[in-house]
Formats: structure tokens, C-alpha cells, sequence
């Protein structure tokens, strides 16, 4: 069987053999964006390049990315969706495009995997006039060209939605399936994003697994979109050449390929096992908790098999997402750790744990990751820490939660949706355990209360994805010019922190928005009011001379060489862009491994101003400074 670090390394070395730079994954949250909260796909560290910045390793990349979708959180718990996940990664940066792009990936398929052909199906775009965009016959021809080679008559088919697969192979979807960016359709795409119009090519686990009968689209048609389960879509092909404009689409200055391919899924096809949490990324955690629990999960119903999945899936994401650096807390990325955390508690109750347990899963995630990411197994313990305590907080939040429920149900004599969803969105009370408790004292249950509080729960869901489809939006319209600026002026900050407090000072983190920019560094103590006065008046004097700002690109270790500052080394491929601010060859203020993109010239900032000065963790401090 092909373990998950086997596959992983097969697919860069397809891609590597056909003349790709492998890159390391970038961090979970992305460095000086602000414009998403997590990377959320393997194409976002990559959005400057598909843009037309030159990549400092040429144009063909490969990768394994790390990544966490926050909105898939209340999907888990089915055989397939979870909130991290591995997509593999490729692009040609104006170099390939459709021909090979779609025959690598399904030579790497069909002749590396070994995947039958047979049960590979794949959509592409049907065009739309409004866009000015036509149909993707180009696609077409490509995939029936290499089907062919396998013998296989790959059928085109229309309206597969409304009339089934009709024995076909290959089909056309509009744009709310065939079409691809980071904001999703083409009228959701804020002007200068990049999108395209995209084929995904779908596994079929089979007919025989009556996915279609026991699913809730059991009175439509089934085809390969239907989300029935029988399908599962294991690659996207997107054909990046557009971008967004005030009254429609531009080319842009290339044609790009972007393609992802979801890891856990393409391993489930490997396995012809529909159930990803079968294979060996998660396997260990549910055996885990097996052992813990006394239960079997193969034995489980599907619907009891979903705590384990809950479980499995928001413990490798927690830990994934500490070990970039996030801790639990209130608000932005940190908040969803939390949130990570307490449903893998509750969902814990209905396996019956009741001790602190996560800690011990935490172990058997970094383990599984030992090769490709070990800087999880090296903070394993910090990790422990962090997540057991989060744990027993919750427990203590959990038994307030119970009190409050008593006192709600004293003074209502029933439990209505209302007082139900204040109590999921409070505590995390989710329905399930307040229907229980409702049951369990013998107390009246508001008729409908499924409904209702699905409405509650809905109504809330729409609040905060316009919330985040602002934020979205907020960050790339018109703020990209102040985020430039934000980000030169950190190294900026970085370079007069280390003129005015030391060398041994270095940048622990950095988080931009379109208002302020923050920064993490080491240092021991607070600042004095004299040393922020420095500091800032530094940084402005520099804004003052009009420094000219300078990108190079070289190998990593003449980089070094050169004094540039690098944190997190490892993460850099062996080609790297420096930043200088100054005169490169002779006196500089900062020189910095760094992907971009900055201002031309100091000039271009405006005056900073440094706001607040707190400690952020043991030996580190933050700044928040803004123009
Ligand atoms: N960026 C494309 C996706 O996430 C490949 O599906």
C-alpha cells in the first residue's frame, strides 16, 4: 500500500522530472495578506506570481500546501471533508498550458497511480456569452484524445444537473462549478483578483456503494457534482488568464496554470476507498481513540462514526495551525483553533471521554508528519501544552454552560430554540447534548425546534459569511497600495529595532491589515517611552530620505552571505528574491529574504506612528504602528 509520504513524493518527482522547482509549503497563515485569514488553497502564496512578478525559481513550480478552510468546519464528519487538508500543486507561470497541464495530470494518474481510467470522469467549462467567455472545447478535445489512448469513447454530455450522466465522460458546467478564484464566481471577484475557467476531474468509488440512494439528492439525478459521495473530485485544472476589471475581464499578461490536487482524496482513490479517514494520515488518530474509547470505528454505523471523524480531523487542524504559530483565542485565525478545540471536546462526549484527551492525539498527528513537516513533532510538547489547557478550560466553560442551561430551563419550564442556539453559540452546547440534558430532566421541548434553531443557525451563518466575504473583498479592492507600504515599513521597523535595542533582536511574526501592521520580535523586556520615540523616529527618517528599495534575486546561501536577514530559513527554496532598502552594494538599512511585494522608495510611505507596545509571549514583544 502507498503510504501518504510516498505519494506525496511521487507526485513532486513527476513534476520535478518535468522541470519544476519544488517549493516548500508556505505557513497556514498567510505572511503580509490580509486580505484571507488562512491559506486556504496551494495557489495563494503563489497570487503574486500568477499576477506576473517574476518567480525567483522560473516558471514552472510545484508544492504540497498546507491548507485550512474555515468554512468546511460544520461539513466534517462525512467520509470526505475536513478543514485541513494537502492540495498538490503546480503552475506554469505563463510557460504550459492546457495540452500538457492536462496530460501530465492524467498521466500521473493513470501510469503513476495506477488508477483506472475507466473510473475517471472530468467536467469542463460550457462558456458564457455575458463573460464573453466560450466553451472550453480546446479541454475537450484533450480529454477525449487521452482517454482514447485507453480505449475508452469519452462521451461529451450537457446538463448533466438536470439529466444525469447519460453515459457520459465528459461534462460541461457553468461557471458556479467550472469556473475558479479565490472568490468564487465570476460576478463574487473583486476587480484585480485572478480566476479562470477550470476542469476537475472526478474518481468514481462505484454504483455498487449506493451512495446515491442513501443521500439526500436521492430524487434528482446523480452525476458527478451531485455531492452524493459517489464522485469524489480529486484535481482542478484552472486555466488562470483573467482577471477581474471594473466592468468585466482582462487577459491577463499570461496564461497561467493552477492546478490543486486534495492529497487525502487522491490517496482515498489510490486505496478505492471512499472513507479518507481509512487511510494512514488519519488511521493512527482513530485507532487512537479506539483504544481510548473501547469502540470500533469499522464496526460503527456511518453516523457513529462521525465523532471519531470530528475528532481526527479538528485535532491534526489545532495542531497544525499552533505549529504556524496560532495560538486559541478570540479572535481572527486564533478563534478558529478554539473553536477546533471545544468541538473536538464536545463531539469527545459522545464517544463518552470525559478526562482531558486531546494531548494525546497530539503526539500521534505530529508522528504523521514527522518527514514532511518536523517542525510539528519539534514543538510537540508546546503544542501539548497549549491544546491540554485549552481542554481543561472548556471543560470548566462546559459545566458554567450546564448551570446556565438549568437556570434557562427553571425559568422557561421548556427548552426552546432560542435559548438552545444561546447556548451553542455560547458554550458550544450543540443541540444534540441540549436535547439530551432536555430529555434526561423531563422537560418540555419546543414543537420544532430542528427547524427553528437550523434557521437561527443559517441566519447567523449568512451574518458571518458576508462578514468575511467583506473582509475579502476589503483587502484586495483598493487596499493593496497601503499594504505595500505597510509591509516595506516593517522592515523598516525591523532594521531600527535592531539599530536602537540590538543585533540579537529578530522578527518572531508579522500580521498586516489595511490599517495598522503589527509585529512580533524577540526581546525581554517592555520598551522604554525613549526607546519606541527611536525607534519610530528612525523608521521615519529613513521615510525621509527616499530609499530606494532593491530586489535581487540569488541562492539562499549567498543571501546569507550577504547579511540578509532570513527567519524561518527552512521555509525559503534554494533560490531566493532579498529585499534591500538602500543601496545593496554599499549602505543599506535592511536586507531581507522576503516574497514581496514592497514600495519602489521609502518616500512612498507615509509618517508611522507607533500605537501600542505589548508583550505577546514569553521573550517576545509586539508593536502595532500605523501611517
Ligand atoms: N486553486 C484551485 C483550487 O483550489 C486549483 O481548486
Amino acid at each position: 500500500m502507498m503510504t501518504p509520504d510516498q505519494l506525496r513524493q511521487k507526485y513532486l518527482d513527476f513534476f520535478q522530472a518535468r522541470d519544476h522547482a519544488i517549493v516548500p509549503s508556505a505557513p497556514l497563515v498567510p505572511e503580509n495578506d490580509p486580505t484571507t485569514l488562512f491559506t486556504g488553497s496551494g495557489m495563494q502564496p503563489m497570487v503574486p506570481y500568477l499576477l506576473g512578478q517574476e518567480h525567483p525559481l522560473g516558471k514552472r513550480i510545484a508544492d504540497s500546501q498546507k491548507c485550512f478552510r474555515a468554512e468546511d468546519i460544520e461539513e466534517v464528519g462525512d467520509n470526505r471533508h475536513t478543514t485541513f487538508f494537502e492540495m498538490l500543486g503546480n503552475w506554469s507561470l505563463g510557460d504550459y498550458f492546457k495540452t500538457q497541464q492536462l496530460s501530465w495530470f492524467f498521466e500521473f494518474l493513470t501510469e503513476e497511480l495506477n488508477l483506472d481510467p475507466s473510473r475517471l470522469y472530468v467536467t469542463v467549462f460550457a462558456g458564457n456569452q455575458q463573460l464573453k467567455i466560450g466553451k472550453d472545447q480546446q479541454s475537450v478535445q484533450l480529454w477525449q484524445q487521452l482517454f482514447a489512448k485507453h480505449n475508452i469513447k469519452a462521451k461529451v454530455v450537457d446538463q448533466a444537473e438536470q439529466q444525469g450522466l447519460q453515459n457520459g465522460r465528459i461534462f460541461y458546467y457553468d461557471e458556479t462549478k467550472n469556473w475558479w478564484s479565490r472568490a468564487g464566481v465570476p460576478a463574487d471577484m473583486p476587480v484585480g483578483e485572478p480566476g479562470g475557467p477550470d476542469s476537475e476531474l472526478f474518481y468514481d468509488f462505484g454504483l455498487a456503494q449506493g451512495f446515491h440512494q442513501r443521500s439526500e439528492f436521492k430524487d434528482q439525478p446523480c452525476h458527478v457534482n451531485c455531492d452524493c459521495g459517489r464522485f469524489l473530485e480529486i484535481g482542478n485544472s484552472v486555466f488562470m488568464q483573467y482577471q477581474k476589471t471594473k466592468t468585466g475581464f482582462q487577459e491577463l499578461p499570461q496564461k497561467n496554470v493552477d492546478f490543486g490536487g486534495g492529497f487525502e482524496r487522491i490517496l482515498a482513490a489510490v486505496q478505492d476507498d471512499p472513507d479518507i479517514f481509512k487511510t494512514q494520515l488519519f488511521q493512527p488518530v482513530i485507532t487512537k481513540l479506539e483504544q481510548l474509547t473501547n469502540q470500533s470505528y469499522a464496526d460503527a454505523s456511518e453516523l457513529a462514526k462521525h465523532p471519531f471523524r470530528v475528532i481526527a480531523d479538528h485535532v491534526r487542524a489545532a495542531v497544525m495551525l499552533i505549529a504556524d504559530g496560532v495560538k486559541p483565542g478570540n479572535k481572527e485565525q486564533s478563534y478558529f483553533v478554539r473553536r477546533l478545540l471545544r468541538r473536538a471536546v464536545r463531539y469527545g462526549k459522545q464517544l463518552e471521554l470525559e478526562k482531558p484527551f486531546l494531548g494525546d492525539l497530539v503526539t500521534t498527528v505530529a508522528e504523521i508528519y514527522a518527514k514532511p513537516y518536523p517542525e510539528v513533532q519539534e514543538q510537540q510538547e508546546q503544542i501539548q501544552q497549549v491544546v491540554t489547557k485549552e481542554e481543561q478550560n472548556f471543560h470548566r466553560t462546559l459545566n458554567k454552560g450546564l448551570k446556565k442551561f438549568q437556570q434557562a430551563i427553571d425559568d422557561l419550564q421548556q427548552l426552546d430554540a432560542q435559548t438552545a442556539f444561546e447556548l451553542y453559540q455560547t458554550y458550544g452546547f450543540p443541540l444534540e447534548l441540549s436535547l439530551e440534558e432536555a430529555k434526561q430532566a423531563q422537560i418540555k421541548i419546543e414543537s420544532k425546534i430542528k427547524d427553528k434553531f437550523a434557521q437561527l443557525k443559517k441566519q447567523h451563518a449568512q451574518q458571518s459569511r458576508t462578514a468575511s466575504a467583506g473582509k475579502f473583498k476589503g483587502g484586495l479592492e483598493d487596499q493593496s497600495v497601503v499594504t505595500t507600504q505597510y509591509h516595506t515599513a516593517t522592515h523598516l521597523l525591523h532594521a531600527a529595532l535592531r539599530k536602537i535595542l540590538g543585533d540579537q533582536v529578530e522578527q518572531r511574526g508579522s500580521n498586516i491589515t489595511a490599517k495598522r501592521l503589527r509585529f512580533d520580535f524577540s526581546h525581554t523586556k517592555p520598551l522604554t517611552a525613549t526607546q519606541i520615540q527611536q525607534v519610530e523616529d528612525q523608521v521615519n527618517d529613513w521615510i525621509d530620505q527616499d530609499l530606494p528599495i532593491n530586489k535581487q534575486t540569488m541562492s539562499k546561501a549567498a543571501a546569507l552571505k550577504a547579511g540578509a536577514l532570513a527567519f524561518f530559513v527552512e521555509r525559503y527554496p534554494a533560490e531566493v528574491d532579498v529585499y534591500t532598502i538602500g543601496d545593496p552594494d554599499k549602505e543599506w538599512v535592511s536586507k531581507e529574504l522576503c516574497g514581496g511585494p514592497h514600495v519602489s522608495s521609502t518616500g512612498e510611505i507615509d509618517q508611522l506612528k507607533i500605537f501600542k507596545e505589548k508583550s505577546a509571549a514569553a521573550g517576545v514583544r509586539r508593536i502595532y504602528a500605523k501611517t
